[in-house]
């Protein structure tokens, strides 16, 4: 699973590169280093097969600068600018065309899988031979999340202790077959969030009481996540889950003003998935800066979940997925 991404071809048109979306078990929130983008603390998380990103780059011929259009829209090129230099100095001026299978900044990870996707295929375009890893420190100066779309399956991003980052990168854990838990994603608002995580962490860092107890918290629970993975003992992962996922939350609603991403519907979702808990069925629930509810789900028992979900007042609608593998080129 590690190592080179392909062989780089010599004369490169355009690439076309995917990545699976993330959700993290043992979230990231706050940063150690703004600049670099660092995280304060790791994170734990499973890579989805069918919520992806496409993404083509191609060298522009001529003068003008990078182009991004983002799901038929053309958008500021300057971030996807940013992670691009960030490759490769002296670059060409490049075309960036990206497409989401899923509702874009919704907080559906779309900010992961469309930075790893970006650096996949950029790194091809550039005709460079730099494996995962280390394309996964360059991802994650886009997005920190983005740093574990990199891997499939489960994958821990570590925060590292070195100041310039250089330790700060993801790694995988195991491969999807090792447990292929299913995942429903329950949509409660599909619009974009009225506060990008970026902002809201950062709002968290600035004015909440409950973050330097948040931060120091996060080692303990990735020592549970990766024992419950490796053992696969759902029961366990789905108590430190859910407290890793609640506890974030506490720390941004404690924040000033405070960050209330749910929506009644997402509480309705909580409660029925603890409520199918209770009842035999093999699920738990997490929720990142937005608020639609991730229900993760042993597998086989997606459906009566996705049913369930489907029902409720305040879901517009669900989607369904397995784990995937991690980002990599469709065609070069
Ligand atoms: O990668 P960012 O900057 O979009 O932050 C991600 C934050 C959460 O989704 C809330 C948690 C996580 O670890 O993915």
């Amino acid at each position: 699973m590690q190592g080179r991404l392909h062989d780089p071809p010599r004369k490169v048109n355009s690439v076309t590169a995917r990545a699976g979306a993330n959700i993290a078990l043992v979230k990231y929130w706050g940063k150690r280093d703004l600049r670099r983008n660092l995280p304060a603390a790791g994170s734990i998380s499973i890579t989805l097969a069918d919520l992806e990103t496409v993404t083509i780059v191609e060298p522009r011929e001529g003068s003008g600068g990078d182009q991004f259009v983002l799901d038929g829209q053309e958008q500021d090129s300057d971030p996807v600018s940013r992670v691009l230099d960030l490759l490769r100095e002296n670059r060409p001026a490049c075309r960036v065309v990206s497409r989401n299978s899923f509702p874009t900044g919704a907080g559906l990870a779309s900010s992961a899988s469309g930075h790893a996707a970006l650096v996949v295929a950029g790194a091809a375009v550039f005709g460079l031979d730099i494996d995962r890893v280390a394309l996964s420190r360059v991802a994650r100066r886009g997005s920190g999340s983005a740093a574990r779309s990199l891997f499939g399956g489960f994958c821990e991003l570590h925060a590292g202790v070195l100041e310039d980052g250089s330790d700060c990168q993801a790694s995988a854990l195991h491969e999807p077959a090792h447990w292929p838990l299913e995942v429903v994603v329950a949509i409660t608002d599909s619009g974009p969030k009225a506060v990008s995580s970026r902002a809201g962490m950062n709002q968290t860092m600035d004015t909440s009481p409950y973050y330097p107890a948040w931060v120091a918290s996060v080692d303990d629970d990735l020592d549970l996540a990766r024992k419950a993975i490796a053992e696969r003992d759902f029961e366990a992962l789905a108590a430190v889950s859910e407290h890793s996922a609640l506890k974030m939350h506490a720390s941004a609603l404690a924040a000033q003003p405070g960050l209330l991403y749910w929506n009644a519907g997402t509480l309705a979702c909580l409660h029925a998935v603890r409520e199918l808990r209770a009842a035999g069925v093999g699920v738990f629930f997490t929720v990142d800066a937005g608020p639609q509810v991730k229900a993760i789900c042993l597998p086989g028992q997606s459906g009566r979940v996705a049913a369930t979900l489907a029902g409720l007042a305040g879901v517009e609608r669900v989607l369904q997925t397995g784990l995937g593998p991690g980002a990599g080129l469709v065609s070069a």
